[in-house]
């Protein structure tokens, strides 16, 4: 990849003398179709094009700084001066200093305590078992929805007749399937979400004991405790998604399914990071400059929007050499809490906005494939496993369908099945 000097940044794609010195502008009005139109791959193969790591577009007919690689996650997971745009004034990913270290404490709580991980993941191996039947045909992506819908209810405290599971899916699914969307569907995906909300604050009133639940409840006021809860119940829904990747995966690297099957599991957590890292999930993610920026020498304005390349900096070649082989073997890690393997955001967890939900995925993920590999038998019939990436959140086009062919409650690891 070329480089280039940043000083020299301006001089390219036609910065005028008023604009201050720095990043070079694409050329055009407004950016908003290509975007759309090229998806995950835009800001990574602009700055590829560019040979740089950061330039400005028209987004929506407003400026936008598009950034990739760590230093550009240093700056909106590291420092002060950026904040969220706003969404929901009650969700901690608007709060900033004090206020959104104190609720990001109470999330690292109840999401990020190994027990609580384990009776999720533990609830979820329950539902996906109890939801197959030998000699039929399963889409991966639903299964893993429902499991992890049934899962993460009961997990929480909510109790749910099982004639309500299907609902609930449905709808914390679309939440995460619309976000990349606007139309008719975004607003009645809007609607729902304020009907789950009503019908949460009211499982809130009621709640005792030590569930998440009763804890949102004690801690929070109603209002924010139900928004706080669906910030818990949506994401886990979401897995579903990096789930069916990792069947993908499995399917596409046979040898690491017949490693697993084997009874060695040293890699299953490898396995599943490096779906995390090559799979389009979040493609960036989005803060404004509260002050005025100093960005590798360029200035970014007060006011200005900062997209970070979430997806291009996992795919980086300075820091994941032949980024587009899948390779477990590079042994990524949440733990490391770094700025280059940014799946789920940067920076230190406890104090910046990265996602709290990095350790549950993996349990999930890790369960989900130690499940796939070890406890049943199946068979892929033809289908469409492409994957669309203009489409926002992105997935195997057939949602990995699957024929079941054998169920195990024991492990069938090892065993010369
Ligand atoms: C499907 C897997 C997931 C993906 C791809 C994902 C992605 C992300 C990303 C990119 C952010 C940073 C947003 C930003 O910087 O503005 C984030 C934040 C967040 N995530 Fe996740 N997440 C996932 C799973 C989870 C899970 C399982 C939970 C909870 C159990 C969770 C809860 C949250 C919360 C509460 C925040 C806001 C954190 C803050 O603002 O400090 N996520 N997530």
């Amino acid at each position: 990849m070329t480089r280039q000097d940043p000083e020299s940044f301006g001089s390219r794609g036609g910065a005028s003398a008023a604009i201050p010195a720095g990043l070079p502008r694409l050329p055009g009005l407004d950016h908003t179709l290509r975007v759309l139109k090229t998806g995950y791959p835009f800001i990574g193969q602009t700055c590829d094009t560019l040979g740089v790591d950061g330039f400005r577009a028209r987004l929506m007919l407003r400026e936008a700084f598009c950034l990739r690689g760590p230093e550009a996650a240093a700056l909106l997971y590291g420092r002060s001066g950026v904040i969220r745009p706003m969404r929901n004034k009650h969700g901690v990913r608007h709060l900033e200093g004090e206020a959104h270290r104190r609720r990001k404490a109470l999330f690292i709580r109840l999401v990020m305590d190994p027990a609580r991980v384990e009776d999720l993941t533990r609830r979820f191996e329950d539902a996906w078992m109890r939801g197959l039947t030998p000699d039929r045909e399963i889409t991966v992506l639903d299964h893993a929805n429902t499991a992890l819908t049934r899962a993460v209810c009961g997990w929480a405290g909510l109790d749910l007749p099982d004639r309500d599971i299907a609902r609930m899916t449905h709808i914390l699914f679309r939440m995460s399937d619309r976000s990349g969307h606007f139309g008719r569907g975004t607003l009645a995906t809007f609607v729902q979400r304020r009907q789950l909300e009503r019908q949460l604050r009211v499982a809130l009133r009621n709640a005792q004991g030590d569930t998440p639940l009763a804890i949102l409840a004690r801690e929070l006021p109603p209002e924010t405790a139900a928004v706080e809860l669906l910030n818990i119940l949506r994401p886990v829904v979401a897995i579903g998604r990096y789930i069916a990747f990792a069947a993908k995966a499995l399917h596409e690297h046979p040898m690491w399914c017949d490693l697993f099957r084997s009874g060695n599991e040293d890699y299953i957590a490898d396995f599943c990071e490096e779906v995390r890292r090559t799979a389009p999930f979040v493609p960036f993610t989005a803060a404004i400059a509260t002050e005025e920026l100093v960005w590798q020498g360029a200035i970014i304005p007060k006011g200005s929007w900062l997209l970070l390349d979430l997806f291009g900096t996992n795919r980086d070649a300075r820091h994941f050499p032949m980024p587009d082989r899948f390779r477990p073997e590079r042994m990524l890690d949440w733990k490391a809490q770094d700025d280059c393997f940014i799946p789920q955001g940067a920076g230190k967890v406890e104090r910046s906005h990265r996602c709290p939900g990095e350790m549950a995925t993996l349990a999930l993920m890790t369960s989900a494939v130690r499940m796939l590999c070890c406890r049943m038998e199946y068979t892929l019939p033809p289908q469409d496993l492409s994957v669309a990436l203009n489409r926002v959140p992105a997935q195997p086009a057939s949602g990995v369908r699957i024929r079941v062919q054998r169920t195990s409650r024991a492990t069938i690891c090892g065993s010369s099945a």
